[in-house]
């Protein structure tokens, strides 16, 4: 069964941990919290303390998509404010394989997350250290953006490498994600669906978790 990740970056930040209650009872897998720090990303969102405050509400795993500048500074922090996955960008770091490094030892799950325009080989070296990798539909910054079809092709084709790598990492893909642009890349190969704008935006969000699953 496809697993569903609704993006915070979507609810209302003046009632967060009631939205975070309401996908958690309507079937979410686990949260997914977008980190922008207004550098490598233009937006400005959420920090440690905010996910900390939200530790205590919610038992869903935390999957903390880092769009930052020097990541690096921010792995303890999150993790300490309760991520049970981080997610770096390859473009975001100069030394992608000492960042995965320090995410595993800090003893929590590690991704790498690539944009649209970057390839999959930065990933050749690295690739059985990862416990998931990112697949971004979008250009990071913000919901409500537009599915870039190339990703489609470029699922396919890591969910290749990974077979042939002996790889059991997750395929997550985030942008642009609803019940059309979900079957695509679920047919493709993604296991985790990242959905903000159309989850909160929906009048029956079971539904729409729902059916994101069933992919
Ligand atoms: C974009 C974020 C996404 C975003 C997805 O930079 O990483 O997680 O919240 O939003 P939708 O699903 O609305 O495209
Ligand atoms: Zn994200």
């Amino acid at each position: 069964m496809t697993k569903v990740a609704p993006s915070i970056l979507s609810a209302d930040f003046a009632h967060l941990a009631a939205d975070v209650a309401r996908v958690e009872k309507a079937g979410a897998d686990m949260l997914h919290i977008d980190v922008m720090d207004g550098h490598y990303v233009p937006n400005l969102t959420i920090g440690p303390q905010v996910v900390a405050s939200l530790r205590p509400h919610t038992k869903l795993f935390f999957d903390v998509h880092l769009m930052v500048e020097e990541p690096q500074n921010l792995f303890r922090p999150f993790i300490d404010a309760g991520a049970g996955l981080i997610t770096v960008h390859a473009e975001a770091v100069v030394h992608l394989h000492r960042a995965v490094h320090q995410i595993k030892e800090l003893g929590v799950q590690c991704g790498v997350a690539l944009n649209p325009a970057t390839p999959l080989n930065v990933l050749e070296y690295i690739v059985n250290d990862l416990d998931l990798i990112l697949i971004m539909s979008v250009n990071p910054g913000f919901a409500a953006q537009g599915y870039l079809p190339l990703a489609g092709r470029k699922i396919s084709e890591l969910k290749t490498m990974l077979n042939e790598r002996g790889s059991k990492a997750q395929i997550q893909v985030d942008g642009g994600i609803n019940s059309n642009t979900g079957y695509e890349v679920v047919k493709a190969g993604a296991d985790i669906l990242v959905a903000g704008s159309y989850i909160f935006g929906a009048d029956d969000l079971e539904g729409a978790i729902a059916l994101l699953k069933s992919m």
